[in-house]
């Protein structure tokens, strides 16, 4: 794919991917994905385990389960990629806490950005 203006700049994106994995699954395609793009990995881990009916009560109320210190600035951060399990057909409530985390996102910068067809 050649760019519009003939500059490759426009395609340069720094990015990140977030993922949280209890056995490793999603842990494998977050790996898998960020060497092909290139991309910063950023595990995400519960501060503490609970049990299965913690988990899925946590996640039936779209509650947050606190996490380990990780990174959630997007300053200088193009695009975030998550990566997780899905949990009683929802988001983990650790990953409910990373994206209450998350700072710092100020869309695309202006740059223009297309995907591959
Ligand atoms: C508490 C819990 C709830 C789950 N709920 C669902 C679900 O609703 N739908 C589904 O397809 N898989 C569900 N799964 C299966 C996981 O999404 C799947 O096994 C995933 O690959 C787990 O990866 P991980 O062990 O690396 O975290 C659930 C697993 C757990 C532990």
């Amino acid at each position: 794919m050649v760019p519009a203006n003939n500059s490759m700049e426009e395609f340069l994106l720094t990015l990140r991917i977030a993922y949280f994995s209890g056995k490793g699954h999603p842990e494998k395609v977050a790996t898998a994905l960020a060497r092909i793009l290139d991309a910063e990995l950023v595990r995400i881990e519960p501060l503490r385990e609970s049990g299965i009916p913690g988990k899925l009560l946590k996640t039936l109320f779209f509650l947050k389960s606190a996490i380990k210190p990780c990174p959630t600035d997007l300053t200088g951060i193009d695009g975030l990629i998550i990566a997780i399990p899905v949990w009683a057909a929802k988001v983990p409530p650790y990953v409910n806490e990373y994206l209450a985390e998350v700072s710092g996102g100020d869309g695309w910068g202006g740059r223009k950005v297309r995907l591959r067809p």
